[in-house]
């Protein structure tokens, strides 16, 4: 995704929500070299790495104060990058999975002006089902450009999608749920550019 998107880069800080067991993190820490800084988080525990750009520690992304948590991590200034595979534990029952994990993902979007830079991007997993539109017109809102990435192996409606987003303006747009109105006002024809739909 990176060789496609170009959302990494030497020296970029990254945050990687939902990070457990590791795999990510890797390819991120060596992509983002010594000048870089990966925080990488999860519900499990996370071996820590010998790399010295990267910081892991154990946290609930729906839990009160996980933004300033990851700002402390941070340090100076805001990600440039916010990565999000997050699934919760399976039931098994597609549309309860679903509405579970969509909900994960609204989590991360709520925080991203305490935790991501202004034209910052993310990558974020995304389970299939009713709620995800919702969730992919919060993403054109609240960025320049947005894009989807459905690998071929996930092409199934009980499946995965990859939602990549840049250029993010500096606040979110509110859930479809929570105020319509207010919606609107992040609402310009100009910023609704997506290279796919479903
Ligand atoms: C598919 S795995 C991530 C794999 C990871 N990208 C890698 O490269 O190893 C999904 C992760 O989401 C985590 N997760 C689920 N709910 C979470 C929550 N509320 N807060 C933080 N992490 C959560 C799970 O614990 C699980 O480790």
């Amino acid at each position: 995704m990176n060789q496609r998107f170009h959302f990494l880069r030497f020296g970029s800080v990254v945050v990687d929500i939902g990070a457990a067991p590791g795999g990510w993190l890797e390819v991120v820490s060596q992509t983002v070299g010594s000048r870089g800084k990966v925080i990488g988080v999860d519900l499990d525990p996370i071996e820590a790495l010998p790399n010295s750009n990267v910081v892991v520690f154990q946290d609930d992304v729906t839990s009160p104060g996980f933004a300033e948590r990851i700002e402390n991590e941070i340090g100076k200034g805001k990600a440039d990058c916010v990565l999000a595979d997050l699934s919760p534990k399976l039931s098994g029952v597609w549309d309860m999975d679903h509405y579970k994990q969509i909900d994960l993902c609204h989590s991360v979007m709520d925080m991203l002006p305490e935790i991501l830079d202004l034209n910052g991007s993310i990558v974020m997993k995304a389970f299939q089902g009713n709620e995800l539109s919702d969730l992919i017109q919060r993403l054109k809102l609240s960025f320049a450009k947005f894009e989807i990435s459905k690998p071929e192996a996930s092409r199934k409606q009980s499946s995965e999608v990859y939602l990549f987003a840049r250029g993010f303006k500096g606040r979110v747009a509110k859930r479809e749920t929570e105020d319509e109105e207010e919606k609107h006002q992040y609402e310009e024809p100009s910023d609704l550019i997506a290279s796919d739909s479903l």
